[in-house]
């Protein structure tokens, strides 16, 4: 397994990678709503991925809806495939007068140009099912006759993960002002990168992606324009100990 951190704009940086690059792409862009100097929308940035990411393969986009909705245009030569919500722990919105914000959102889209029967992907389960029984009608003959059947599930059994994921937010231990978790992470690579495949991080920051690839196997590219984040993701992604995170967690 292999992480490259790549610094620099990453329109600049990936024009230096062929077409079809990639197995996919997890990314945190600028989302333009705070006051960090890095905080503003790389204009063009989508197009520059589309271009290095294979037709079997799908990006994963954190944002909010305000983000999504000020860039619309940026997503030309996109379909979007579905979204999930990441539940905080605790808030990160500064206005009294709104619901209080304790979630972001995270997009995955596909080229426009593939078929999403041939986009490769992964679906997550988790072991918390409640036992069930549904049971399905039986078809009649001029239906092409099919029999009754029923199927069965048990208490903490697998099902499919649920669209809503709740992850504490890393607030008070990051190493940088937006750090995703890698339990928020974690999910999406592993719907969206084949096993040997390798995701490309336009946005990289602290370097989440590129530990959750090297917990996995799966190599990665990183792109960061901040020398500061780089050495961060360098020594994050080198110095990761999953036991022990978890434990001070
Ligand atoms: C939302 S943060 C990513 C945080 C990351 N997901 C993590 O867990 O640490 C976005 C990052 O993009 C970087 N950035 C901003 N504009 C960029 C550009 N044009 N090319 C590459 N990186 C850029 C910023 O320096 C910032 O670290």
């Amino acid at each position: 397994m292999s992480a490259r951190i790549l610094q620099g704009d990453c329109r600049d940086v990936l024009a230096e990678f062929a077409d079809e690059s990639f197995d996919c792409i997890v990314t945190d862009p600028p989302y333009g709503e705070t006051s960090l100097a890095w905080d503003k929308w790389p204009d063009g940035w989508p197009a520059a991925a589309r271009r290095v990411l294979k037709r079997t393969g799908s990006m994963w986009v954190f944002g909010s809806i305000r983000m999504f909705l000020d860039n619309i245009g940026e997503f030309a030569g996109w379909r979007l495939a579905q979204d999930i919500v990441w539940e905080k722990h605790n808030g990160s919105g500064l206005h009294a007068d709104r619901f209080k914000r304790v979630h972001e959102c995270a997009a995955q889209f596909y080229r426009d140009d593939a078929a999403w029967a041939r986009v490769y992907k992964a679906p997550q389960f988790t072991s918390d099912a409640t036992a069930r029984t549904v049971r399905r009608k039986g078809r009649p003959p001029h239906m092409g006759e099919i029999g009754d059947s029923a199927y069965r599930s048990e208490d903490g059994g697998p099902r499919l993960m649920r669209s809503v994921i709740y992850a504490r937010s890393e607030h008070g231990r990051a190493e940088h002002p937006t750090q995703k978790p890698i339990e928020i992470v974690e999910p999406l690579l592993l719907y969206a990168c084949p096993i040997g495949g390798t995701v490309l991080d336009c946005f990289a920051g602290s370097g989440t992606t590129g530990v959750v690839a090297r917990r996995h196997g799966i190599d990665a590219v990183l792109i960061e324009a901040d020398p500061k984040y780089t050495s961060i993701a360098a020594s994050r992604i080198e110095n990761d100990a999953p036991l022990l995170s978890r434990v001070s967690a």
